[in-house]
This record gives C-alpha cells, sequence and structure tokens, in this order.
C-alpha cells in the first residue's frame, strides 16, 4: 500500500466510501481513512448509526473519531448552522496541522452532507487543502446487483428523489432509465403511481444494499412490500422507450 496516497498534515478529504460493504472502497479511501488523524463520520438525527462508520470500521486503528449529528429535515438554517459548526471543527485540526477525512456514504457529490462540510470550508481553508475523494454510488452498486445497464447507445439516465411523485411521474416521460433514491416516504405513492403506468414489473428496489446482513432486494416491484423497505432505498425503473 505503500505507493498509494496518505492523509496530509493541514489537509481536508471528503472521502466517498461506497454503498456500505468495506470492500467496495476504493483503494484511495482506504489509505486515507487509515492515516487520518481525525474522521468524521455523518449521522443523521433519525437514525442510531452511521452507516458511512460501518462501512469502515475494519480500517479504524486508533484515529480520532468524531460522529457529527445532522438535522434530517429540510431547514437551512439548522443545516447550515450543524456543518458550519464541522467546519469550524476541521479548519482549527487543519491548522494544528492533523489530517482530517470525512467519509459519506456512496459519493461525496452525490445528494452528500459532504457538500454543505465542502461549502462551509471554502470560507475557512485555501482550496489546495480541500479535496474531494469519489466513491461509488448507490445507484452505480444498485445497477451491478440487478445486471442491467444503465445506458447504452443514446439512453437518457435521469437519478432524482422519490421525494415529489408529480416531478418522478414526469421523468418517466424523459429517460431510458429512472433511478429514485430517498423512496422510503413516498413508497406507497411510487408503487401506484409504477403500477398505473403499468410498469411495475420494469422496476426493481433494494434497500440498505451491500450493508452486512441487511439487504432487501425486490426484483420486480410488487403492491405488497416487505415491512422493512425504508430511507435507504434505491429504485431503478426501465422507462420502456429504448427504441433498439
Ligand atoms: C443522502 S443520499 C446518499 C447518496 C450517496 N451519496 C450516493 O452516492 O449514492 C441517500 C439515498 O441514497 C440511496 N442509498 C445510499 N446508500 C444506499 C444503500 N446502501 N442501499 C440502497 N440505497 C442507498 C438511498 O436512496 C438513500 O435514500
Amino acid at each position: 500500500m505503500s505507493s498509494f496516497e496518505k492523509a496530509l498534515s493541514g489537509h481536508f478529504y471528503a472521502v466517498g466510501v461506497g454503498p456500505g460493504a468495506p470492500d467496495l472502497l476504493t483503494l484511495r479511501a482506504a489509505r486515507l481513512i487509515e492515516t487520518a488523524d481525525l474522521i468524521i463520520a455523518p449521522k443523521s438525527s433519525k437514525s442510531t448509526e452511521s452507516l458511512a462508520l460501518a462501512a469502515v470500521r475494519p480500517l479504524l486503528k486508533g484515529q480520532e473519531l468524531v460522529e457529527n449529528v445532522y438535522p434530517m429535515e429540510r431547514n437551512q438554517e439548522a443545516t447550515r448552522s450543524c456543518w458550519a459548526e464541522a467546519a469550524d471543527l476541521v479548519a482549527s485540526r487543519c491548522v494544528q496541522r492533523q489530517s482530517v477525512v470525512q467519509i459519506t456514504i456512496g459519493d461525496p457529490l452525490i445528494y452528500s452532507t459532504s457538500a454543505y462540510l465542502v461549502e462551509a470550508l471554502m470560507d475557512r481553508m485555501l482550496p489546495e487543502k480541500i479535496h474531494l475523494v469519489p466513491g461509488i454510488s448507490a445507484m452505480q452498486a444498485a445497477a451491478a446487483l440487478f445486471g442491467d445497464p444503465l445506458t447504452i447507445q443514446e439512453d437518457r439516465l435521469i437519478l432524482m428523489p422519490a421525494t415529489r411523485i408529480e416531478d418522478v411521474e414526469l421523468a418517466l416521460g424523459q429517460c431510458e432509465t429512472l433511478v429514485l433514491y430517498k423512496v422510503g416516504p413516498r413508497l406507497n405513492e411510487l408503487v401506484a403511481l409504477l403500477d398505473r403506468h403499468d410498469l411495475l414489473d420494469n422496476s426493481r428496489l433494494v434497500c440498505h444494499l451491500e450493508q452486512a446482513g441487511r439487504q432487501v432486494v425486490v426484483n420486480p416491484i410488487t403492491r405488497n412490500l416487505p415491512a422493512e423497505v425504508g430511507y435507504m432505498s434505491t429504485v431503478i425503473v426501465r422507462t420502456g422507450h429504448r427504441s433498439w
């Protein structure tokens, strides 16, 4: 491993750790996590554990750990103040010449808390000391699980949250593959929508993908879903517009 990049003192890294399995980390992510002085693990106010932390547990060997509990609600003020506090901590540790890694599920630039932290850090640190390390997103891992290409030829791919069902309905007409995140709270409405469009047979769902012992796969989606399907679910719909 010695030729891989170590976490540098005075630097910050937002590191994607993939969907949950420790062996779906990149080598760069693993090396940075192993060599960091401080690891910040985001944890939503509604969950009992940080999923990102579970994904890197085998790499924890005495690095200092801070769990940053963030509000799981649409409240810009609370969100920004939570990440401003985390940014103050990161900046002060970097001034003390420590290396700091924030771990995040999937990729740090896809619906990730890293975006808030990096934005807040831009006012506090030199940009050359802030690094983003890509991770395997849930979308990619889900596609691999189901074995269907996300795109070929001229296909259009839309990734969006299932938060507004009317937007999901519009998207069905605009792409060949639709990937939905954050489906938990809208599950019943989503199933009804897919049913109305006769797309249940073209739709697959995975919950807690690659998260030890918790993975639930529903393929194809049916009207009666298992009770344990919740927020940490991804749905892939083949919309039926493929022309070849
Ligand atoms: C805050 S976003 C994080 C996305 C992540 N940064 C990525 O690159 O995939 C959370 C949503 O990602 C999806 N997700 C992330 N990890 C997942 C997993 N292990 N299994 C299923 N869905 C997952 C779910 O749709 C969840 O609601």
